[in-house]
């Protein structure tokens, strides 16, 4: 499929007003979407769970309008927030060209997270895949029929020009954003892996420890920015492509013990090309790395399949198999729970996408 396949054409514009509401989970990527090209084009592939607790619910109310300027107020958690809105407006005028009634409806955009605001959990994932599954319902009210698959495509089309992890939110449990050669996919928004998932990947636990509920020094857009001209870009991006391939066979096989060194491998590279960036900076704190020993010496002396993975932040996402859950979360509250801000630490699992409510 290609840009051009994803704008709507014609709609019924008599429609006065209208409501839709989506809950949209979270995703953590196993393999890493770090760098990008021109409208939202991932350097590399990557691949990600699909999150089960971490959600972001929005509703959008459409009321038509008489002038041409976008339109929209955003209430969070129930409060009038203008913070939102300078992004919301970007985001706009991206999609505008395959979403052309925006200009004719007013829109109000009441949002909240399952998960709290300050926690240093990026919510652009849900909540930019929730807005977008909003717009394609909107589309589905304005009369415009889609088969399912296509109404995903779109919805993720559009998450990810609103932020990229956004389109692999859409579906579970795991999700394939990037072209690649062993997986049927897309630079244009994500789709559910489609090789066999051993049972071993089934159900699997994600807790995350919330290290640093702070906002981060150097946001996720200025970081992709960095990877041009980057010194270890090309060998970077060559290295996801082949951490992909691996990891497929890994997740029908079901091999826990390579699962472990691609996903922890893909954690430290991320945050390795943080290092080595101009200017270079560190997300990870000392308590960050106090877990990541922690796991290592628990894995060693339990046989355990623990490991962990992060994103653009200091927070840990420990990830084990489900069979493992009590023995994980035994560790967490005796040893971990330490080095986690206020003791705080949210309990996940993947999950199966968004849902309309
Ligand atoms: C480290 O999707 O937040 O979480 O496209 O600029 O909105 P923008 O960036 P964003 O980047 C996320 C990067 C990551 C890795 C990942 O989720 O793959």
């Amino acid at each position: 499929m290609i840009d051009q396949d994803f704008i709507l054409k014609s709609y019924n514009s008599k429609v006065e007003r209208g409501s839709v509401k989506w809950s949209s989970p979270s995703n953590i990527a196993l393999v890493k979407y770090w760098g990008k090209r021109k409208n939202q084009i991932p350097e590399n592939p990557s691949i990600s769970f699909t999150l089960s607790n971490c959600k972001t619910i929005t509703e959008v109310t459409y009321t038509k309008k008489k002038s041409t300027e976008f339109s929209f107020e955003v209430f969070f958690e129930g409060e009038k927030n203008e913070a939102f809105k300078p992004k919301i407006q970007t985001f706009f005028e991206r999609i505008e060209s395959y979403v052309p009634f925006l200009r004719d409806y007013h829109f109000n955009i009441e949002t909240s997270n399952t998960f709290p605001h300050s926690s240093g959990i990026a919510s652009s994932a849900s909540g930019m895949s929730a807005l977008a599954l909003c717009l394609m319902s909107i589309e589905e009210d304005l009369g415009v029929d889609y088969a399912d698959d296509y109404f995903n495509r779109k919805a993720s089309f559009l998450a990810r020009l609103g932020s990229g992890s956004a389109c692999r939110s859409i579906e579970g449990e795991l999700v394939v954003w990037g072209k690649n050669k062993s997986t049927e996919s897309s630079d244009l928004f994500g789709v559910r892996f489609d090789g066999d998932i051993h049972s071993n990947f089934k159900d699997y636990q994600d807790a995350i420890l919330l290290v640093d509920k702070g906002e981060k020094q150097v946001s996720s857009t200025l970081g992709h920015k960095l990877m041009y001209g980057h010194p270890f870009a090309k060998e970077r991006f060559l290295q996801a492509h082949d951490n992909l391939d691996k990891l497929k066979d890994i997740l029908s096989s079901g091999d826990l013990k390579e699962f472990i060194k691609i996903v922890e491998s893909e954690a430290l590279t991320l945050h390795a090309m943080m290092m080595t960036s101009m200017p270079y900076f560190i997300l990870m704190k000392p308590n960050t790395l106090e877990i990541i020993n922690r796991i290592w010496k628990f894995r060693e002396e339990n046989n355990s399949n623990i490991c962990f993975t992060l994103d653009a932040g200091a927070n840990v996402h420990v990830l084990f198999p489900k069979a493992e859950e009590s023995k994980v979360y035994d560790f967490i509250k005796s040893e971990l729970v330490a080095y986690c801000q206020n003791g705080h630490y949210i309990c996940d699992s993947v999950g199966n996408g968004a849902k309309r409510l």
